[in-house]
């Protein structure tokens, strides 16, 4: 059994996307600007916040930090988007996930503008995935997908399954896996027999958010576990799979912390250096 170190095919991959951010910097005179919204203080939402800029600062992107109180309005985060989507700096906007009640995600995603959708959520973004003319897909599957290629792990023919249905990990991550030739089950929680359809898979992505949800005894030996689960448990971070009895049956995993967390924020440095290269070449159309 191989454990995925996701910490250090993530290191690699920044400091690839330092050298391309560098690159837009001397042809352009600019660096690649990201900007980041965090609306309220979920602690959890902090952290991931945090680690993005710092990432920024890693890779040589220009980091735009905006916070808002967990009462803004509505028209207050669509002025701050509007004004970021005419603000030349800016390459790529993140609204950090998920916002206060109040507040609509979906409209939030519509409402960013498509060339500066680094998240991959809007339905333009989304579209071009099913397509097959992916340009800024969603980070954490983008993040999963690299890591199978860096592992060698062939997809094609594959059975999947993809625990979770989220715009966020489940849905893109099938399609992904579909474009890749692979035979994918979307499963979810109203899901029947969801053991028997992970036993008969050879590689299961877990996205569920429930702590060790998938055990040993749902796996087939042999078969690749993916797992996206990031769950706090009496102040330890622990994914969606038990991995103490899927270790002995899988022949690679993703261990949680330092598996596919990484991962999406690397992917979220490789999309704004996308996002800054559509920019300029948009203006020269
Ligand atoms: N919340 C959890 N994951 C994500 C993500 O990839 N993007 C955003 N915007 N919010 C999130």
């Amino acid at each position: 059994m191989t454990v995925i170190d996701g910490a250090g095919v993530s290191k690699r991959y920044r400091a690839e996307l330092k050298q391309r951010a560098d690159e837009f910097f001397s042809q352009y005179g600019r660096k690649v600007g990201l900007a980041v919204v965090l609306v309220g203080c979920d602690p959890a939402s902090e952290i991931y916040v945090g680690n993005k800029i710092k990432a920024c600062a890693e890779v040589g992107v220009q980091s735009y930090s905006h916070r808002l109180s967990e009462h803004c309005t509505r028209e207050e985060l669509m002025s701050l988007i509007d004004s970021l989507n005419a603000d030349d700096n800016v390459d790529g906007i993140l609204v950090q996930f998920p916002l206060p009640e109040h507040l609509s995600e979906t409209e939030v995603s519509e409402r960013i503008a498509a060339d500066k959708d680094v998240d991959g959520f809007s339905e333009i973004n989304l579209g071009k995935l099913m397509t097959g003319n992916a340009e800024l897909v969603a980070c954490t599957p983008s993040g999963v997908m690299k890591l199978l290629e860096e592992y060698d792990i062939q997809l094609k023919g594959m059975d999947c399954v993809v625990i979770g249905r989220s715009i966020i990990v489940g849905k893109p991550m099938c399609q992904l896996l579909t474009n890749a030739d692979a035979t994918v089950t979307l499963c979810h929680s109203k899901t029947k027999n969801l053991a028997e359809k992970c036993r008969a898979a050879d590689l299961v992505v877990a996205a569920v958010g429930i702590p060790a949800f998938v055990t040993g005894d749902m796996i087939k030996a042999g078969a690749v576990v993916v797992d996206v689960g990031i769950n706090r448990v009496n102040g330890k971070v622990v994914g969606d799979v038990d991995f103490e009895s899927v270790k002995d049956k899988a022949s690679f995993i993703t261990p949680v912390p330092k598996g596919v967390g990484p991962m999406t924020i690397t992917m979220l440095m490789h999309n704004s250096i996308i996002a800054a290269y559509k920019h300029e070449n948009n203006k020269t159309l």
